[in-house]
């Protein structure tokens, strides 16, 4: 196994998007960032160095960092923001995942420039479960914005209205051909007749599930979120943010250009979103040169249309393990967590102009009930290897969930959350399932819940109330994919296990950025085990303190 060593630099760099030149923060002047590339069983060495005027912090999505926590990312939880003008060295290994995960800045929406492919290749001297592609291509798909989007969001939090959509969708970095000002950019893709491309297709857009696709050609699926499931065929895929699906696309049509194409899949019924279509080209470089001053028409794929749930889902319960899996078939903490929004009254005293939501009110979102609070003295790992108390609490959700139609035509006013800093305590070694039941409350939507440091077993998911007595025949104990991120359905529930093998605090939230900002977020201590092998290592260090 090797040490791949990297130095990322945080910085402005100007960046031309839509006719104009932003000051746009990226690592190392490159926007998307820099592609790394390992074989499984690898570490990665990483010094971040912080040249923006904003704090910082980068999150290896999907990374297991068993035992090394204080390597995971996210500001306030595992660590304290790296200021500007400091640095932090991220060191860890990745242990048996294959695939593709990403790395992304986990401070603020500085995610939304600041992001790159992880790719990972099979361990040493070992073969991908698949022909081995003769390409293989990085396709980021992405949300752009005009405006600094660290300026968006903190707007939003000042009105407590929901922040601007974005202006474009991008495909590694470019919007391509149908947006003003971009069709000099457009990403091209080169293949060669009869060749096999691994497409390793990230969502690393800040707020909206994508619709992806292919004119002409179809994909074979054959990995999600650095775990090969059994492959299966299809010409459309959806990611949700945080997700990612590896494709094999075979060249087998007559040589020329073919459009690539993202959208929304936008579940949130009523809600503005970004409406417009982000596009590169997939060349065959025996495509015939056009005659001088013909206009070049690439066919363009059929995408579904933006509140497709039907194909979203059928697209997304496609999955299954291609590996031996473990699932454990007892379960020692048996969690029933609601995810979704909700409007808080305006605060006495407070100007209307910081209540701009709905009818004077501020959004929230919520598990159980509970908004989570971003600590900002201490990060969570630091209060809890030091025993600092008063930083989180332990009692999370504090009162047993109310139970109430979740997916049915429900009242904002049935749950005020509490805004508070709570975990859930697991001890090592723990069976652990999570119901995740979506609400309708101000609207139902599809949620992207990820957890840091794990990969879980998705058992089951499906419409309306998870219902115990009839829905757990449903669950799949055989071949469950293996995710980091669930698409929870849009009025709807999904089933989660794992073994809380990894010790540390580990964040879970949903992945949409706005809804994160918004508190759709609680974190899991893993308490140590008995043996050293069992514990977080030491903090190292040159980390960053608050
Ligand atoms: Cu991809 Cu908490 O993040």
């Amino acid at each position: 196994a090797k040490i791949h060593y990297h130095d990322f630099v945080i910085q402005a760099t100007p960046v031309k998007r839509l006719c104009n030149t932003h000051s746009t923060i990226t690592v190392n002047g490159q926007f998307p960032g820099p592609t790394l590339e390992v074989n499984n069983g690898d570490s990665l060495v990483v010094k971040v160095v912080n040249r923006a005027q904003y704090n910082v912090t980068i999150h290896w999505h999907g990374v297991r960092q068993m035992r090394t926590a204080w390597a995971d990312g996210p500001e306030f939880i595992t660590q304290c923001p790296i200021r500007p003008g400091g640095s932090y060295t991220y060191r860890f290994t990745i242990q048996g995942q294959e695939g593709t995960l990403w790395w992304h800045a986990h401070s603020s929406w500085l995610r939304a420039t600041v992001y790159g492919a992880l790719v990972i290749h099979p361990k040493e001297g070992t073969a991908y479960p698949f022909p081995k592609p003769k390409r293989q291509t990085p396709i980021l798909l992405g949300e752009w914005w005009d405006a600094n989007p660290i300026d968006v969001i903190r707007q939003a939090t000042r009105t407590g209205a929901a922040p601007n959509a974005s202006d474009a969708y991008t495909i590694n970095g470019q919007p391509g051909d149908l947006y003003k000002c971009s069709n000099q950019d457009t990403t091209i893709v080169h293949v060669d007749s009869g060749e096999t491309n691994l497409l390793r297709v990230i969502n690393s857009g800040l707020n909206q599930q994508l619709f992806f696709s292919v004119a002409n050609h179809k994909f074979t699926v054959v990995g999600a979120d650095a775990s090969y499931v059994k492959p299966f065929t299809t010409s459309v895929l959806m990611l949700g943010p945080g997700q990612t699906t590896d494709v094999l696309i075979t060249a087998n049509q007559p040589p020329a250009r073919y459009y690539m194409a993202a959208r929304a899949y936008a579940s949130a019924q009523g809600a503005p979103f970004d409406n417009t279509t982000t596009t590169a080209i997939l060349e065959y470089k025996a495509a015939p040169c056009p005659a001088k001053g013909v206009k070049i028409n690439p066919a363009f794929p059929s995408l579904p249309a933006f509140n497709d749930t039907a194909t979203a889902t059928a697209f997304t319960s496609s999955f299954r393990s291609a590996r031996k899996v473990q699932v454990p078939t007892e379960i020692d903490e048996d969690l029933f967590f609601t995810v979704g929004l909700g409007l808080n009254n305006c605060p006495a005293g407070a100007s209307s102009s910081s209540c701009q939501g709905p009818n004077g009110t501020r959004f929230t979102a919520s598990m159980n009930n509970v908004s989570f609070v971003l600590p900002s003295n201490f990060s969570l790992l630091q209060a809890h290897h030091q025993g600092i108390p008063g930083v989180f609490s332990t009692d999370f959700p504090s009162s047993p969930p109310v139970k109430f139609d979740y997916t049915g035509n429900v009242s904002r006013t049935l749950w005020q959350p509490l805004s508070a800093t709570k975990v859930y305590k697991l001890s090592y070694g723990a069976r652990v399932q999570i119901v995740l039941q979506g609400t309708s409350i101000v609207t139902a939507e599809n949620h992207p819940i990820h957890l840091h440091g794990y990969d879980f077993y998705i058992l089951a998911e499906g419409f309306g109330n998870f219902n115990p007595q009839t829905d757990t025949s449903k669950f799949n104990l055989v071949d469950p994919p293996l995710r980091n991120t669930a698409s929870v359905p849009v009025n709807g529930w999904s089933v989660i296990r794992f073994v809380a093998d990894n010790p540390g605090i580990w964040l879970m939230h949903c992945h949409l950025d706005v809804h994160i900002t918004w508190g759709l977020a609680m974190a899991f201590l893993v308490e140590n085990g008995v043996t050293e092998l069992e514990a977080v290592e030491e903090p190292p260090v040159d980390l960053p303190v608050c």
